[in-house]
């Protein structure tokens, strides 16, 4: 299978359509950075399907551990309906992602606490364990509050790297925040701000903010920015195919990186239009095409080779 990326002159581009009919078209290790924000009910529409025998020998791959991980899948699939039509969903996804990650290349999954533990037992086995990275939580302060428990105020973002001894990392790129006690570290140190850690306290869109699109689960520019900055050099494709809003790409476009966002409802493909025209210096404006004409932009042998290498669950 051909090892090639990105045709050197894509544009940057918003794909409507289902996404998985974009990544089985994508090749192999194309794209440097994920950042993934699903939806958390839309599995629950899917076909319910026991996955508890599958055994994946067409489709397993170096790297990819195999048995090991359908074996895992089918055991978290049959422990919980709800769960098991979700990771139906997302699953094959998720495996495609892992696929056209370069080897120096980086996924974020945003989720919350109600999948985030059973995302890690899947991604350990789907990326491997050594290449778990973080556990991010994003921390916000808004909204109701529970009276019988704690209220819940964060999401959690999985970071998982392709290669443990190969991925870009570069927190010295990312925008410091404030010390909490200032007048404990020296003035130099104080006006330098400090090095974030991996729980992440931002506010939530702001309902009146400039930032705010009216796109209902829009996420902030700040922890996008983040994620960037820190993971992705310059230049290099970053990928958000639950794109929404399209908040990946307003600040891809704003720190010099190309992107590539997909999204299944027009409500969010028309909300891009408005808010990624005219806003990114490298590749110029982004074109808008459905996913079926993803293969224009890649430089790939044959799209019947992509989906066979995979296997018949993907
Ligand atoms: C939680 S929102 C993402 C919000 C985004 N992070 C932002 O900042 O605006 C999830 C998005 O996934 C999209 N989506 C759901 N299923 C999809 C699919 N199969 N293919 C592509 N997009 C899908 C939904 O339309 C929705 O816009």
């Amino acid at each position: 299978m051909s090892r090639s990326g990105f045709h050197p002159d894509a544009p940057n581009a918003v794909l409507y359509g289902d996404n998985i009919d974009a990544l089985r078209r994508m090749p192999d290790e194309c794209v440097s950075l994920i950042y993934i924000d699903p939806p958390f009910n839309t599995g629950r529409s899917q076909r319910r399907q026991n996955l508890k025998t599958v055994r994946n020998e067409v489709g397993t791959r170096t790297g990819f551990k195999g048995q090991q991980y359908q074996n895992i899948k089918g055991d978290l699939f049959s422990y919980d309906d709800a769960f098991a039509d979700y990771w139906e969903f997302l699953a094959p996804r998720l495996e495609h992602a892992w696929r056209i990650l370069r080897d120096d290349g980086s996924l974020y999954l945003h989720l919350d606490y109600r999948e985030a533990h059973y995302a890690k037992v899947l991604l350990d086995a789907l990326f491997g364990r050594d290449n778990f990275l973080n556990e991010i939580i994003w921390a916000y302060d808004y909204g109701a509050r529970a009276k019988n428990k704690w209220p819940t105020k964060h999401d959690n973002i999985l970071v998982y790297v392709k290669d443990k001894t190969k991925y870009h990392f570069s927190n010295e790129d990312v925008d410091r925040e404030p010390y909490m006690a200032p007048g404990l570290v020296t003035a130099e140190k104080a006006a330098k701000g400090k090095l974030p850690t991996d729980v992440w306290w931002h506010t939530i869109v702001s309902p009146t903010g400039k930032e705010k699109t009216g796109y209902p689960t829009q996420k902030p520019e700040g922890i996008l920015r983040r994620i960037v900055q820190a993971s992705s050099r310059p230049g290099t494709w970053v990928m958000d195919f639950f794109a929404g809003s399209g908040t990946t790409g307003a600040v891809c476009a704003a720190l010099g990186r190309r992107y590539l966002l997909i999204d299944s409802h027009e409500d969010a493909i028309e909300i891009m239009r408005t808010r990624l025209e005219g806003g990114n210096l490298l590749l110029g404006e982004p074109k808008f095409f459905t996913v079926d004409d993803v293969s224009s932009l890649l430089d790939l042998p044959s799209n019947e080779e992509v989906t066979r290498d995979l296997g018949p669950n993907a």
